[in-house]
């Protein structure tokens, strides 16, 4: 991973887990203290009592989400159009 670069990782039945260096604000434009930490997990089932963050509560509720991202498109060649 480059060294600016920031990845999401959308994990099964779970948090989208991001690493990186990122700013984490919320709607006012407050900022969470993010130091020290390489990566964090936001919750995206809704359960969380720490929110954004994951705190684990989706294993308690049962979410599941098994997103994929779709397969790369391939582009065809010119003898495949004929
Ligand atoms: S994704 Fe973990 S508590 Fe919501």
């Amino acid at each position: 991973m480059a060294e600016n670069e920031v990845k999401i990782t959308v994990r099964p039945n779970g948090p989208f887990r991001v690493e990186g260096s990122i700013k984490l604000v919320d709607a006012q434009g407050g900022e969470w203290d993010l130091t020290g930490k390489p990566a964090i997990s936001l919750c995206r089932c809704g359960a969380s009592a720490n929110k954004p963050f994951c705190d684990g509560a989706h294993s308690k509720i049962g979410f599941q989400a098994q997103d994929s991202a779709p397969p790369p498109v391939v582009p065809q060649t010119a003898t495949e159009n004929t």
